[in-house]
């Protein structure tokens, strides 16, 4: 899909990757539907990138991601992508984990992408066509000791994300997944904790392509493997080439 004047809703616009999307996207002359709770941040930011629209939305809430779909279309008149990002990191062993802490990223992480899919589907199989991008995690590829929780929900948003893929590829939808790795932001300190100490930790520094596996990304660097998925509708996109073969063990 070529970006240009496509109207494109990113979730979790406000911080981190999202933020560096919406940035990047609208330089290349995309109009956003900016969304995630917090209105203010959204309505500065919409006030900075030329054509965008602030839409406030709690992404647990199926009623209002309904709401926040509506509110887009009727502002744009299309909706022609939709970007999956808003997320939260739960961490915590088998033994500790918090049911009502795991249904609440649950419905954050699998359920909201799923809704919002649901709201954009019969709007672009109406247009003629869309792309869809689900940012997942390396997590989802791998079994880190106290990540089982989130990383099962990434993967779950990966099987949601590839068999959606197969249903729309009749009525010219895209359906991508992303997986970022370690990416400086505000994830680690947003993630809920069982106890102190992670083995998944931000080391800082820029990642590039095909770089040491224990540095971080950057949002910015993410960004544009969003972008590159947008653009190309591929199936899966890595943040970075080793993480198609991670190894299990580790
Ligand atoms: N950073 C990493 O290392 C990393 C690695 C792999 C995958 N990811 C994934 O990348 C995505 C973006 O994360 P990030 O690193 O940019 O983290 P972040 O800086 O913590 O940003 C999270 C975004 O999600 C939004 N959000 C959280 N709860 C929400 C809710 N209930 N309703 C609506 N929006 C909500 C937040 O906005 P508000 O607070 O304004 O609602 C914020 O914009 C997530 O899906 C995450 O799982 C991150």
């Amino acid at each position: 899909m070529d970006i240009k004047n496509k109207t494109v809703i990113v979730t979790g616009a406000s911080s981190g990757i999202g933020l560096a999307t919406a940035k990047l996207l609208a330089r290349r002359g995309a109009k956003l539907a900016l969304a995630s709770r917090s209105k203010d941040k959204l309505e500065k930011l919409a006030s900075e990138l030329p054509g965008s629209l602030a839409v406030p939305v709690d992404m647990t809430k199926s009623s209002e991601i309904r709401r926040m779909v509506d509110r887009a279309e009727g502002h744009f008149g299309r909706i022609d992508a939709l970007i999956n990002n808003a997320g939260q990191g739960y961490d915590a062993p088998i033994e500790k984990i918090d049911v009502r802490t795991l249904h609440y990223i649950f419905d954050l992480d699998v359920v909201g992408p799923l809704v919002a899919m649901q709201h954009v589907i019969p709007l672009m199989r109406k247009q003629g066509g869309g792309a869809i991008v689900n940012i997942s995690s390396g997590l989802a590829l791998m079994y880190l000791p106290g990540m089982s929780g989130y990383a099962s929900l990434k993967s779950a948003l990966v099987n949601i994300s590839l068999t959606a893929r197969e249903e729309l590829k009749k009525d010219k939808i895209t359906v991508s997944v992303v997986y970022p790795y370690i990416t400086s932001t505000d994830f680690e300190k947003n993630t809920i904790k069982s106890s102190p100490g992670s083995e998944w930790e931000q080391e800082g520094g820029e990642g590039e392509e095909g770089g040491s596996p224990y540095k971080a990304d950057s949002a910015e660097f993410v960004a544009q493997k969003i972008l590159e998925a947008l653009e190309s509708g591929a199936a899966e996109v890595f943040a970075h080439d080793w993480m198609k073969n991670p190894d299990r063990e580790s």
